[in-house]
């Protein structure tokens, strides 16, 4: 595991292979992901590799309270028992204890996000609705967009604000 600098201040939670990053090795970012794999190791993509640099579990982070400005969570998304897809090689998948999953993932995500932070989740509907893993925030999101609209199935972007509850309080938007 690389050594983590006091100048990354973004956190991707669960990076993958970091297809949807711009700059896969952003001097600011830590780019984390419980797995690590060489090219290879899916079989019809020999150049994918799975190079984080940190292992962590999004559940149990070793970093202080309020240790990010910007955090990113890509979750998998897909219940499926068989690791030999290359959708599931890129992605991961999620057995049926998802739901403990994303509680425990959300909060401690929540507890490393500083205040006024934001914290973008990716989701797709495929086989978990929106609304089984959004209960797990405290704050509702502020936004959202939905894009690759086909038979019903979307992915779509969550844009959350960790503002802390004296500030909301009066206006009436906490949870
Ligand atoms: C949908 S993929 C992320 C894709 C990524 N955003 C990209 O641009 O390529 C989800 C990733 O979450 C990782 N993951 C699953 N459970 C995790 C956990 N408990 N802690 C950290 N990473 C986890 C998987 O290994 C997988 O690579």
């Amino acid at each position: 595991m690389k050594d983590i600098k006091q100048n990354q201040y973004v956190l991707d939670a669960c990076c993958g292979a970091k297809f949807m990053w711009f700059n896969k090795n952003h001097p600011n970012v830590i780019y984390n992901d419980i797995r690590e794999m060489e090219k290879g190791f899916i079989k019809n993509r020999q150049n994918i590799e799975i190079k984080p640099d940190t292992n962590y579990d999004f559940c149990n982070l070793p970093f202080p309270d309020k240790r990010f400005k910007l955090i990113t969570f890509d979750p998998p998304q897909v219940i499926c028992k068989s690791k030999t897809s290359t959708l599931i090689g890129c992605y991961g998948s999620l057995d049926k204890d998802y739901d403990v999953l994303f509680q425990k993932g959300i909060k401690e995500l929540w507890r490393v996000l500083d205040d006024f932070g934001i914290l973008f989740m990716k989701f797709n509907n495929v086989h978990i609705n929106f609304e089984e893993i959004l209960k797990h925030f405290p704050q509702q999101p502020l936004f959202q967009t939905s894009t690759n609209r086909s038979k019903n199935v979307l992915t779509r972007w969550f844009c959350f604000m960790k503002i802390p509850i004296a500030e909301t309080e009066t206006q009436g938007v906490q949870k």
